[in-house]
């Protein structure tokens, strides 16, 4: 293969593109093997471009194929059909698409049709349950169906592409580039903005709260709402932190449950170097979030998984997180015990890292240079 290899990265959301951000600097490196290419579907639009600002990435393309509260038919056309056309302009040797979104699965998908290799980063997570998350299992399955090279974060992720007969010389296990992100915005000097660490300042427990999962709207949403309600007036002096997901879905839930209690601080999305820096400031986690079950146990930050399953087993393993549903009550009992048991508390909050120790995007260099060799 001639040099340099045209690698074109192809992402749409907030967490594809914040574990995106390490690889492309790290494919940009010296010496300059790649040629490299990014482009966005827009599947998001103010949470992704949110991403690309603080990473400083500039795509060659934006699909800009975002509608307000778009459908999963529709969508997967549009970025099917928008991303075909580009690539046949372009010509990539191999397409590298992240995670479990209808980008990547649409993305892999017509890369496939094309002949073009796709490198599917984040393989191998599974619940083994396709309506928990959805679409987002099915998603990483059909990628997983549809990859040349499978880069598992942990050995877990390798063992079930194995165990579901991939070729065992693509699959390779590489660690999270989610931990080279953390690494990288922690490196920064960064102080909360005035409105946050207001919320957060003085004494009681701080809580952080993210929801937005398709399968928990609705009912799940408004579940966890009364959950932090009542686990709010439990506590006199807990405060909630709340960064609403854009998707109105889930937005007209939280605000209508939430908005107006004084010790709930309803804020827009917020850029990832704020994020992590509350997720640092708060005692307790809840959240639905994947991207915040990897970060968490990183971070030493207690979680409570919203969720009945996951496909990140580790971080309840490693002990920083724990599965309890949308269920209030059990969301409260488990809530109230870590806010009132030390022992419980400190059992939980340890920093671990299974999910890498930063260089992910540096092996996954080279395992595409390998590949092309
Ligand atoms: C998507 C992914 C999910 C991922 C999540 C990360 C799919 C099917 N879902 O879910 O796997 O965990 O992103 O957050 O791929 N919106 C905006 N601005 C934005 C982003 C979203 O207005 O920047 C609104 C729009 O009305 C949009 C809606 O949210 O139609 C839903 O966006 P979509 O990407 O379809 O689903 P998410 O729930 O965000
Ligand atoms: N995140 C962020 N701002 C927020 C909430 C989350 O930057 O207001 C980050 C979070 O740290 C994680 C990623 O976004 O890296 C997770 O995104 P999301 O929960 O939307 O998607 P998922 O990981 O569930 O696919």
């Amino acid at each position: 293969m001639p040099l340099p290899i045209k690698v074109l990265l192809l992402f749409g959301t907030r967490p594809e593109a914040i574990k995106m951000a390490p690889l492309v600097r790290a494919l940009e490196k010296p010496p300059r093997r790649f040629r490299v290419e990014t482009v966005v579907t827009g599947q998001h639009r103010e949470m992704l471009d949110q991403v690309l600002e603080l990473f400083a990435i500039h795509p060659e393309e934006d699909l800009a194929v975002m509608r307000p509260g778009q459908d999963l038919a529709a969508l997967t056309a549009r970025v099917v059909e928008g991303v075909d056309a580009l690539l046949a302009r372009r010509r990539p040797d191999l397409v590298l698409v992240q995670g479990d979104t209808t980008t990547t699965f649409a993305a892999a998908l017509a890369a496939f049709y094309r002949h073009i290799p796709v490198g599917h980063v984040e393989a191998g997570l599974r619940t083994g349950d396709l309506a928990h998350p959805f679409p987002e299992e099915a998603n990483r399955l059909m990628t997983t169906r549809l990859a040349a090279l499978h880069f598992a974060p942990t050995e877990w992720a390798r063992d079930n592409l194995l165990g579901e007969g991939v070729d065992p010389s693509t699959v390779h296990v590489t660690g999270n580039t989610v931990v080279d992100a953390l690494h990288a915005i922690l490196e920064r000097p960064h102080r909360l903005p005035a409105p946050l660490e207001a919320a957060f300042a003085g004494r009681g427990p701080r809580l952080l709260l993210t929801c937005h999962r398709r399968e928990n709207h609705g009912p799940g949403v408004a579940a966890v709402c009364q959950a932090v309600e009542t686990l709010l007036a439990r506590h006199p002096r807990a405060r909630v932190v709340v960064p609403v997901h854009l998707n109105p879905a889930v937005a007209k839930v939280v605000r209508e449950r939430l908005d107006g209690h004084p010790r709930a601080h309803l804020v827009p999305p917020l850029d990832y170097l704020d994020f992590v820096h509350a997720m640092r400031a708060s005692d307790l986690i809840l959240s639905d979030s994947g991207g915040v079950q990897e970060e968490a146990p990183a971070l030493g930050r207690p979680v409570l998984v919203l969720r009945e399953t996951t496909e990140r087993p580790e971080a309840v393993a490693a002990g920083t997180a724990r599965l309890v549903g949308c269920d209030p009550e059990r969301i409260v009992a488990e809530a109230h015990r870590l806010l009132t048991d030390p022992a419980a508390y400190r059992a939980m909050a340890r920093a671990a890292n299974p999910f890498g120790d930063g260089r992910a995007a540096s092996r996954i260099r080279t395992h595409i240079e390998r590949f092309f060799a």
